[in-house]
């Protein structure tokens, strides 16, 4: 993100509460409000889309009472659309969708605008930039999966490395606002290299929250150009 004014770059940094002690929630959002972290950043699994289930709008809801940060809701879940307005009334700020998961990715683009929410597309690693052509200029954020989704603590796959410079080529041709998202893998040895190739948005689960100094942590991130 670029700050307004000024050529200074700052990544937005969106801890994966996945990797959160869930036992300790109200811990890790003290924790989190009192960090740099810009986005609070929600992964939702169905076991259908994914091989893997966590949680729903009951959670965000309890999130969204602890924070005013913004709450990134990325949905790894089938026929979105039926739980778009259920995740607005959990308060959702972000509702990112699967491009996989989405026939009708149009019209879902379309209902979660209608709904006052921002509205993402979310990539698995296979999936060429080119299929977001079409969909482009109607959207807030592309989440690009840098691992296969459904489960937080995986390595960085280094191709998607050449799918981001695509993508942000794609983005500022044509004079877009889009912001892209990085999600997945993502380390304080590889986010330098992230960013050189033009994410915005930094997700990091297990890199902040199995850190012995997550503050810490999240500042390290937040301080890279
Ligand atoms: C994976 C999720 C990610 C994940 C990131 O399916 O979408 O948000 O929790 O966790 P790390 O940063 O540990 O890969
Ligand atoms: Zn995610």
């Amino acid at each position: 993100m670029l700050i307004p004014n000024t050529d200074f770059f700052m990544p937005i940094i969106a801890p994966s509460l996945l990797s959160a002690d869930f036992l300790n929630l109200e811990k890790e959002c003290n924790m989190l409000n009192a960090s740099e972290a810009d986005w609070y950043h929600l992964d939702v699994m169905d076991g259908r889309f994914v091989p893997n289930i966590s949680f729903g709008p009951m959670l965000v809801e309890f999130f969204r009472k602890a924070t005013t940060r913004v709450c990134d809701v990325h949905l790894m879940i089938e026929e979105p659309g039926n739980f778009a307005e259920q995740f607005k009334n959990a308060g959702a700020d972000n509702l990112s969708v699967h491009l996989e998961a989405c026939p009708h990715l149009h019209r879902n683009i379309q209902q979660i605008k209608s709904l006052g929410m921002k509205a993402g597309v979310a990539i698995n690693p296979h999936t060429p930039v080119a299929a977001l052509n079409d969909i482009l200029a109607d959207i807030d954020l592309v989440c690009m999966m840098s691992v296969n989704p459904g489960f937080g603590g995986q390595k960085f796959i280094p191709f998607t490395l050449e799918k981001i410079k695509q993508l942000r080529k794609m983005i500022d041709e044509r004079g877009l606002k889009v912001q892209i998202e990085i999600d997945g893998g993502v380390t304080l040895e590889n986010a330098p290299s992230i960013i050189a190739a033009g994410a915005d948005v930094l997700v990091a689960g297990n890199t902040v929250f199995k850190s012995t100094d997550p503050k810490g942590t999240i500042a390290q991130l937040k301080s890279l150009k």
